[in-house]
């Protein structure tokens, strides 16, 4: 399974299949709570990408699917919370049930900012799944509806997940090797 682990990757965290089951787990739980109604996936670009696309296949609902992407600034692996929305949502959200798809909460800021954004616009209600939630304390509680895992405070690539764009194909969540964002080591190394 881990035989082709990528060399910039320190540690394999959760591997493909590991992912998948629990993906298919949280899409029962969203398509048992959700019963009945129509339901608004917002994916959040790139990082969520992937994440979103498998788990719209594990939700047995009608659903629509929209898209922003985002930048957070910040350093490389620090995001200030200033976010700059780079596309917004094709349509309105107005009276919508909207969940919010995204890949990580690291200090939370970016959710925050993309919840306060949202709500401004009249949701008719407003949930939040997210892949990973690293285990840290934070300033503001936020109220995180599904998580898929909780992880360490370790910066991570991989499903979707970037270092400085890279990594993002990977299939599983992996460590990146610290000496790649200390800048001792060149990168992305090929396969
Ligand atoms: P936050 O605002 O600190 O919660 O950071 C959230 C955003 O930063 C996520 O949407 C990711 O794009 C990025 N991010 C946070 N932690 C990591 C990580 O470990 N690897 C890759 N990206 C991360
Ligand atoms: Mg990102």
């Amino acid at each position: 399974m881990h035989d082709n682990v990528h060399q910039d990757i320190e540690e394999i965290l959760i591997d493909e299949a590991t992912l998948q089951h629990r993906i298919a787990e949280l899409g029962a739980d969203i398509t048992r709570d959700y019963h009945g109604r129509r339901l608004l996936l917002l994916g959040i670009l790139k990082g969520g990408a992937m994440f979103l696309v498998d788990l719209i296949r594990v939700i047995r609902l009608p659903l629509e699917l929209d898209f922003m992407a985002i930048s957070s600034y910040g350093s490389a692996t620090e995001s200030s919370g200033v976010v700059r929305i780079l596309k917004d949502l094709d349509d309105p959200i107005e009276g919508k049930d909207v969940l919010l798809v995204e890949d990580i909460v690291d200090s939370g800021l970016t959710l925050q900012y993309l919840l306060d954004t949202l709500q401004n616009r009249k949701p008719a209600s407003l949930r939040v799944c997210v892949l990973l939630e690293k285990t840290r304390e934070r300033e503001h509680l936020l109220q995180l509806d599904y998580v898929g895992y909780h992880i360490p405070n370790r910066f991570v690539v991989g499903y979707g997940l970037d270092y400085a764009q890279f990594y993002r194909n990977l299939p599983y969540i992996g460590v990146l090797h610290p000496e790649i964002y200390t800048g001792k080591r060149l990168f992305p190394t090929s396969w």
